[in-house]
């Protein structure tokens, strides 16, 4: 999808069953009950569009590392290219270190997580230009090893920090799916 910044989102993300197995579905070590469950990370996030939109088109490539009209990274030319964090022209970074997908791109397998991107757009109150942005969703077995570490990174650096401000967040335990004949919880309340 697009998201209101105009940014093709959702691109770098988890496809295969076994990935999910891993980074997504729990496992029930610790709680049996919650085998096949998973951890849903929530964020309400403001976008700042009216200042957003004051940027040129470069400043907002450079901010998130991907082009605004393919989506492709700004070292290849296709949506689903791999970034190249390490390449450099004239001894420049192609995608600055600061750049969102330069800090959010997970650092070993085990960080990796499902993002599902949602926009938001309220009306705005009497004293606000625009109240709109991006519902946040990630899906992880741990949000301790996987949302935390990438959401420290952006936290301390991340350049599109200057447009955007997280305000609400939440965490929920999904429960498993059911068989049929059973329903929603049931091996919890049987434990
Ligand atoms: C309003 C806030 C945000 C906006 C507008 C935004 C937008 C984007 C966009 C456009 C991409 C590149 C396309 C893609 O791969 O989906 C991206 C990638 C990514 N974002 Fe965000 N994002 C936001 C917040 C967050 C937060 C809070 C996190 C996690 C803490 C996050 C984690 C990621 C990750 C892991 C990637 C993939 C990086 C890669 O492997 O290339 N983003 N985001």
């Amino acid at each position: 999808m697009r998201n209101l910044m105009g940014q093709v989102d959702g691109t770098a993300n988890l496809h295969d069953e076994a990935a999910f197995d891993r980074n997504v579905w729990d496992d029930g070590a610790q709680q049996k009950w919650f085998a096949g469950g998973t951890v849903l990370v929530l964020r309400r996030i403001r976008a700042e569009m009216d200042t957003w939109d004051e940027l040129d088109r470069t400043s907002k490539e450079l901010t998130m590392g991907r082009r605004l009209d393919t989506g492709a990274p700004l070292t290849g030319e296709r949506e689903n290219d791999v970034p190249d964090l390490t390449a450099s022209r004239n001894g420049i970074p192609v995608i600055p270190p600061n750049a969102h997908i330069a800090l959010a791109r997970h650092r070993n397998d085990e960080e990796q997580f499902l993002r599902r991107p949602y926009n938001y757009d309220d009306p705005p109150s009497d004293d606000e230009t625009s109240d709109s942005g991006l519902i946040f969703a990630s899906y992880q077995r741990d949000p301790r090893r996987q949302f935390i570490p990438v959401q420290q990174r952006l936290a301390d650096a991340d350049a599109l920090n200057r447009w955007v401000t997280t305000i609400g967040s939440a965490t929920f335990a999904i429960l498993p799916g059911v068989a049929e004949g059973e329903h929603l919880g049931q091996r919890l309340l049987a434990t």
